[in-house]
């Protein structure tokens, strides 16, 4: 029997699709670490930005922080079947983990890579990026900002998927 308009309705009963807000080392140190880099936002400032955007396109966020690379891709893979996309700062992490971007290569829903700075302006070991090429989009030096654009980016991805394909 085909659904009612009512049964196929979200309601506060059906859980919302999630989006993945995953952020790498030293940035649970948001506000307190280099803010003349990072700026004085904290991290849970930026997820709470993240969670805003997110509910008033009717998704909700899954924010994780690891300092750890096996925690970071434990994430990617928990999510692998329960997101929808994923808004990754992988931190240092960026740098130096072609894991992660193993990880990420398996996680079949758009990626955006967020960094509060911009790392091509900073030293030479930061201009590489193993996220980059898994990624639909890349958002940097924006500030905390950023997160926001990036949820935003995210959004317009998965409702513009089917017209892309
Ligand atoms: C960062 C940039 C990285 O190079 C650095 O290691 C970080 C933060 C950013 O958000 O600007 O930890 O990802």
């Amino acid at each position: 029997m085909p659904a009612t308009t009512a049964e196929a309705a979200p309601g506060p009963m059906t859980p919302r699709p999630e989006i993945l807000v995953l952020n790498g080392p030293n940035l649970n140190l948001l506000g307190e670490r280099e803010p003349e880099i990072y700026g004085r936002t904290t991290l849970a400032d930026i997820e709470a930005m993240c969670a805003d955007t997110a509910a008033e396109a009717g998704l909700d966020v899954r924010c994780i922080q690891s300092n750890h690379e096996g925690g970071l891709i434990d994430a990617v893979h928990a999510a692998r079947r329960s997101t929808v996309g994923a808004i990754i700062n992988a931190g240092a992490y960026t740098h130096t983990s072609l894991a992660l971007h193993d990880a990420l290569k398996s996680y079949d829903h758009p990626i955006i890579e967020v960094h509060l700075s911009n790392p091509h302006a900073r030293e030479a070991v930061r201009h590489h990026s193993y996220l980059s090429p898994v990624a639909a989009a890349v958002i940097a030096g924006a500030g905390a900002r950023g997160y926001v654009h990036a949820v935003e980016i995210l959004i317009d991805h998965l409702t513009n998927a089917k017209a892309r394909l």
